[in-house]
C-alpha cells in the first residue's frame, strides 16, 4: 500500500474487510439501577473450549465499553433476519437504544433480547488492548440456542439474510 495516503490506506481496509461476512450481535449489559446497556459488533467470536471462552472487539473510544467492562459481565445477543430495526436502534448514537426493547434478565441480570438467534451470557476474564480496540474476552457461563431462525449478518455494508443451507458439515468437523 505504498504510495498511498492514511486516508486511502483506511477506505481501502474498511472496503475489503467489510467484504468479510459478520452475524451481527448486540453485547448488552446493565449500568447502575439496572438500567441496559448495549452496543452492536460485528466483532463476536468464540475463542476456547475447554475453558470456554468468546470475545469481541470494541473500539476504545466506545462510550458503551466502560459500562460493560464496568458491570464486569456482558450477554452477546445474536439477532435473527428479522432483527435489522433492532440492530439500527442497539447501534444508534444519542438516543435510549432499549426504549421498546423487550428483554428478560439472565441470572446473572444481563439482558437477554427477546427473538434473538441464540445467547451466550458471560462474565469478563481479561480486557486487551489491540491498536484502537479492546478484545473483551468472556467466560461462559450461561448459553442458550434460542430459536430456528435465520441470523441476520452484515456484508459490503448492508444488512442481509443471506444464509441458506447448503450442506451440513457437522459430521464432519467432529474430531476435527
Ligand atoms: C453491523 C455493525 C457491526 C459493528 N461492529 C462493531 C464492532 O465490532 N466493534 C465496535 O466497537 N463497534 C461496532 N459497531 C458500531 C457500534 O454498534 C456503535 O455504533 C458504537 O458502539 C457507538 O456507540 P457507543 O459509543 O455507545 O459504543 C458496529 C455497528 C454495526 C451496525
Amino acid at each position: 500500500m505504498g504510495g498511498s495516503t492514511a486516508q486511502e490506506v483506511g477506505r481501502r481496509f474498511r472496503d475489503v474487510l467489510g467484504h468479510f461476512p459478520t452475524s451481527v450481535v448486540a453485547i448488552t449489559t446493565t449500568g447502575p439501577a439496572g438500567r441496559p446497556e448495549g452496543m452492536v459488533v460485528g466483532s463476536f467470536t468464540s475463542v476456547s473450549l475447554d475453558p470456554p471462552l468468546v470475545s469481541f472487539l470494541a473500539d476504545r473510544s466506545s462510550g458503551t465499553l466502560p459500562k460493560i467492562t464496568a458491570a464486569g459481565r456482558f450477554c452477546a445477543n445474536a439477532l435473527a433476519a428479522d432483527q435489522e430495526p433492532l440492530s439500527r436502534r442497539l447501534a444508534a448514537r444519542g438516543t435510549d437504544r432499549f426504549e421498546d426493547v423487550s428483554w428478560t434478565a439472565s441470572a446473572a441480570g444481563n439482558p437477554v433480547l427477546d427473538g434473538v438467534v441464540a445467547w451466550v451470557d458471560c462474565r469478563i476474564e481479561d480486557v486487551v488492548t489491540i491498536g484502537d480496540h479492546d478484545l473483551v474476552v468472556g467466560r461462559v457461563r450461561e448459553l442458550r440456542a434460542a430459536s430456528a431462525k435465520t441470523p441476520l449478518l452484515f456484508f459490503k455494508g448492508g444488512y442481509g439474510d443471506y444464509f441458506s443451507t447448503t450442506s451440513l458439515l457437522i459430521d464432519q468437523l467432529v474430531g476435527w
